[in-house]
């Protein structure tokens, strides 16, 4: 378990904190192999979160992610997933730990600033999502 995925979500972006947060992604020691500024679709939102399609938030969660522009990025790390989830705090950033990027830039919980991969397995279908092989370093 040396890598994972994230996105910094369209609330992190719209409200200015694309350089904040991945200044502490890299000072937590994480290393960038792939980057990428995007934009979810509708479409490419619902399949990303296919996970989720019998979840009541559903709905909402892929029109929010497909609100405006993200940033992809796979991360490299020992223990990158839980070190990761570490790092961006609990789901809901009213219950996020002191200093985690969802309690510093999320206001919300269908607004919380950033993914982060749950698995091993999860990771490698995340990353191979938006990135080709000649788009990692
Ligand atoms: P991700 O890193 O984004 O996958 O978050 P997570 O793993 O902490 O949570 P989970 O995978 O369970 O849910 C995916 C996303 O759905 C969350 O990040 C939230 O944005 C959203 N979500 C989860 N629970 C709720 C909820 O109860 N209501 C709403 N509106 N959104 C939710
Ligand atoms: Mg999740």
């Amino acid at each position: 378990t040396n890598r994972t995925f994230t996105m910094i979500k369209p609330d992190a972006v719209a409200n200015g904190h694309i350089g904040s947060i991945i200044n502490d992604i890299t000072n937590a020691g994480f290393k960038i192999i792939a980057l990428k500024y995007t934009k979810l679709t509708e479409e490419t939102a619902g399949q990303f979160y296919a996970v989720h399609a019998e979840r009541p938030f559903y709905k909402d969660l892929v029109s929010f992610m497909s609100s405006g522009p993200i940033v992809a990025a796979i991360l490299e790390k020992d223990n990158a997933i839980e070190d990761f989830r570490k790092l961006i705090g609990a789901t809901n950033p009213a219950e996020a730990a002191e200093g985690t990027i969802r309690q510093k830039y999320a206001k919300s919980i269908d607004a919380n600033a950033i993914h982060g991969s749950d698995s091993d397995e999860n990771a490698e279908i995340e990353g191979n999502f938006f990135f080709k092989a000649d788009e990692r370093f």
